[in-house]
């Protein structure tokens, strides 16, 4: 299997090969994804937090730390995936069966039906926005009026070698600096981004940015 391939299956996992990566990301995003609702969770009192979506949220890890921190929170995991979306229903079974998550196929406009957001989360989805500004307008839009977006992302400099050489090729885009996503964050309408790091400086584990309206 070409190595373009295999990163063109991050962004839109299918068929066998989706499912494989969809394991390996369910262990190898596990810690991150586990400090991202962490840092969430110490930013926002969880009883204030009702309607939370995580976009993208692939096997569903995420998604399971989500449903802990935030025990009154009604959960929705967006994915365009349908072999993600049946990993995240099996790994989080009690959850969907309880109605306290509902997996929906979908992008960035399904994200919409579900406002008001208290929180919108997605990580390692940044990368395949084409046109990440507009994504992050209509997000932003979908947020109550307390509401927190947080994306967690790693700069390519510290992204494994075949994501630094093969997601450009596949058309994903790839962040060199911070200073880039926060960018992105103001000219979608945001005031002011928090980027917290995960890890040493010179080899963070991965990043997170977080914006309020
Ligand atoms: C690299 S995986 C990350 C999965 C998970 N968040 C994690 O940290 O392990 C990216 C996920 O985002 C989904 N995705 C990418 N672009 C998307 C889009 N525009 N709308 C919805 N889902 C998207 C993919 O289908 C995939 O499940």
């Amino acid at each position: 299997m070409g190595m373009s391939v295999l990163a063109r299956q991050f962004g839109h996992p299918r068929g066998l090969v989706g499912r494989l990566v969809g394991r390996g990301m369910a262990r190898g995003n596990r810690d991150f994804n586990t400090w991202v609702v962490q840092a969430l969770r110490k930013r926002r009192d969880s009883d204030g937090v009702t309607r939370v979506v995580e976009l993208g949220p692939g096997p569903g890890v995420g998604l399971a730390c989500l449903l802990d921190a935030f025990p009154r929170a009604q959960v929705w995991g967006v994915d365009q995936s349908s072999a993600m979306l049946g990993q995240a229903r099996r790994h989080n079974a009690p959850a969907v069966g309880a109605g306290r998550l509902q997996l929906v196929r979908g992008g960035t406009s399904a994200v919409q039906g579900f406002a008001p957001l208290d929180l919108i989360v997605a990580v390692h989805v940044l990368y395949f926005w084409p046109d990440p500004v507009r994504e992050i307008t209509l997000l932003c839009a979908a947020l109550a009026p307390t509401g927190t977006l947080a994306l967690g992302y790693q700069l390519r400099p510290y992204m494994p070698r075949m994501a630094q050489q093969e997601f450009p090729r596949a058309g994903h885009r790839v962040y060199e600096a911070d200073d880039e996503v926060r960018y992105v964050f103001t000219e979608a309408g945001f005031i002011d981004v928090d980027i917290v790091v995960k890890g040493p400086a010179d080899a963070p584990h991965g990043r997170l940015a977080l914006a309020s309206r």
